[in-house]
């Protein structure tokens, strides 16, 4: 499933509806193969008929989408975690240095054992996902309690965090082939955000 949706999402010709419509879906297939993040305790529940052994979570946890593209991501996880603490970290890359600068921070409380899941779509230098860490890290998080959540990696980005954040985990629907020279991942699917919020 997971293929079928990035190759919707990589085809040029794909209409907004379509393009959203897939994004969307992938976000909730994400959320669904990240629930083994949050920790989990069995209890027992009454049923209408009879005492039986459950399952819930014993942790909210953190989501926080990089502005702008990793927005798209938060409602497939909010379905699932309608309790978890929202924050946003707004980075935008320089285009010609593709270094990414902060421009946005917003943060609710948590403590150090709250999982954190960082939400952006693409990973292609790493840059932004790595700052993103290190604004958490540096507002009281665990790098080992930070998870990254994408749809499409570059390998230059995953080597990039691997050394930068190496606790970091990351989950991702697709590694690519790599980087072009202007920093867009190859094959890929083009700028995310602005396909996805009709900005192209
Ligand atoms: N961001 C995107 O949306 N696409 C890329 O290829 C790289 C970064």
């Amino acid at each position: 499933m997971k293929k079928t949706l990035i190759t919707i999402l990589r085809n040029r010709n794909t209409s907004l509806e379509q393009y959203r419509q897939a994004a969307d879906q992938l976000a909730t297939v994400l959320a669904v193969e990240s629930d083994g993040l949050v920790p989990k305790a069995t209890f027992f529940v009454d049923t209408p008929i009879t005492r039986t052994q459950g399952e819930g979570y014993t942790q909210k946890p953190v989501l926080v989408p990089i502005l702008r593209s990793g927005l798209v991501l938060l409602p497939s996880f909010m379905r699932f975690h309608p309790g978890a603490g929202i924050g946003f970290i707004g980075t935008r890359r320089d285009e010609k240095t593709a270094i990414p600068q902060l421009y946005y921070t917003k943060l609710p409380p948590f403590s150090h054992d709250n999982p954190i899941l960082l939400l952006d779509p693409m990973i292609a230098t790493g840059g932004s996902a790595a700052l993103a860490v290190q604004i958490l890290k540096s507002a009281g998080a665990m790098e080992k309690q930070i998870t990254l959540i994408s749809f499409i990696a570059s390998p230059e980005g995953i080597a990039h965090l691997k050394k930068e954040c190496p606790e970091l985990r990351v989950v991702v629907a697709q590694v690519d082939e790599g980087l072009n020279d202007q920093k867009w991942i190859i094959p890929g699917l083009g700028d995310f955000g602005d396909r996805y919020f009709g900005t192209l």
